[in-house]
């Protein structure tokens, strides 16, 4: 049985990522939290689109992922799913959906599956969530992993810096990787660890590797869309590569804009009825 095609854009799906792991094509991924966004980043040819609890970063302004709600989740997924026709729509369980019990984890996922749309759910963690991983996927519902540097857990660690250095975190994140493929998760996000590292997880795992900070031998990378496109200023991790200044030219379009309506040349005669 074949997933429902809208318009011509052939879907990616878990299959077709899994495909290109294989074939060892790269994979590309963006958040994306609204449907204007999201519409461009569907239309420029991105594969995945995570609606990240960074959203709670960039869209609300919070200092950590931690506050965001999920309906506040459910509300920026699917304003997405309404933009997108080709990528794979993959939702962050956000932080106190899921750590209680697997009971509340399988409810947190079927909602966002539910009310949003989405085609998959991302979860941070390894070992300690396995019962809840397998509990969402014999639901159905695609799970992403994500290791590493987890943000919902920044209390915890207590900086952002790079993780797994030293050789039993490395060991720990390696023997959580095998874990997640082996329960049936289409894929992982590996964030901020060692490059090498990054290439000994995506040689020792079959499923696609999705790195952000995690070096250049994974299988894809992701980025936070307001990173890249520069519209976030005081963040200048090594791994971030902008392209665009959009603060800069929002700001300068602004300022231009309100410079012509003082100036009362907004609008002129042919700007009205
Ligand atoms: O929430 C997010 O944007 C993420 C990415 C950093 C992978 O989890």
């Amino acid at each position: 049985m074949s997933v429902h095609q809208s318009g011509s854009a052939k879907r990616i799906t878990t299959h077709v990522l899994q495909a290109m792991k294989e074939r060892g094509e790269k994979i590309a991924m963006l958040t994306a939290y609204d449907y204007s966004m999201a519409k461009v980043v569907d239309d420029a040819g991105i594969d995945i689109i995570l609606v990240g609890d960074s959203a709670s970063n960039v869209m609300a302004g919070h200092e950590t992922t931690l506050p965001i709600t999920l309906d506040q989740m459910i509300y920026h997924a699917s304003a997405v799913v309404r933009a997108v026709h080709r990528s794979l729509v993959v939702v962050d369980l956000p932080f106190g959906s899921y750590q209680g019990n697997s009971k509340e984890a399988l409810a947190s996922s079927i909602r966002i599956m539910k009310e949003s749309g989405a085609h998959a759910i991302k979860m941070e963690g390894g070992a300690e969530i396995k019962e809840s991983i397998i509990r969402i996927l014999t639901a159905g519902v695609p799970v992403m992993g994500h290791l590493g540097l987890t943000p919902q857990s920044i209390y915890k660690f207590g900086t952002y810096t790079v993780r797994a250095k030293e050789e039993a975190e490395a060991q720990r994140l390696i023997d959580d990787a095998k874990l997640l493929e082996d329960v049936g998760c289409f894929a992982i996000v590996l964030e901020k660890i060692p490059a090498q590292l990054g290439k000994i997880v995506a040689e020792t795992v079959k499923i696609p590797i999705i790195g952000i900070g995690a070096g250049q031998h994974v299988d894809g990378q992701v980025l936070v869309l307001h990173d890249l496109l520069g519209l976030t200023q005081d963040f200048h991790p090594r791994f971030l590569r902008r392209y665009l200044s959009l603060y800069e030219e929002i700001k300068g379009a602004v300022g231009q804009y309100v410079s012509d309506v003082k100036a009362r040349d907004f609008p002129n005669e042919k700007e009205q009825y």
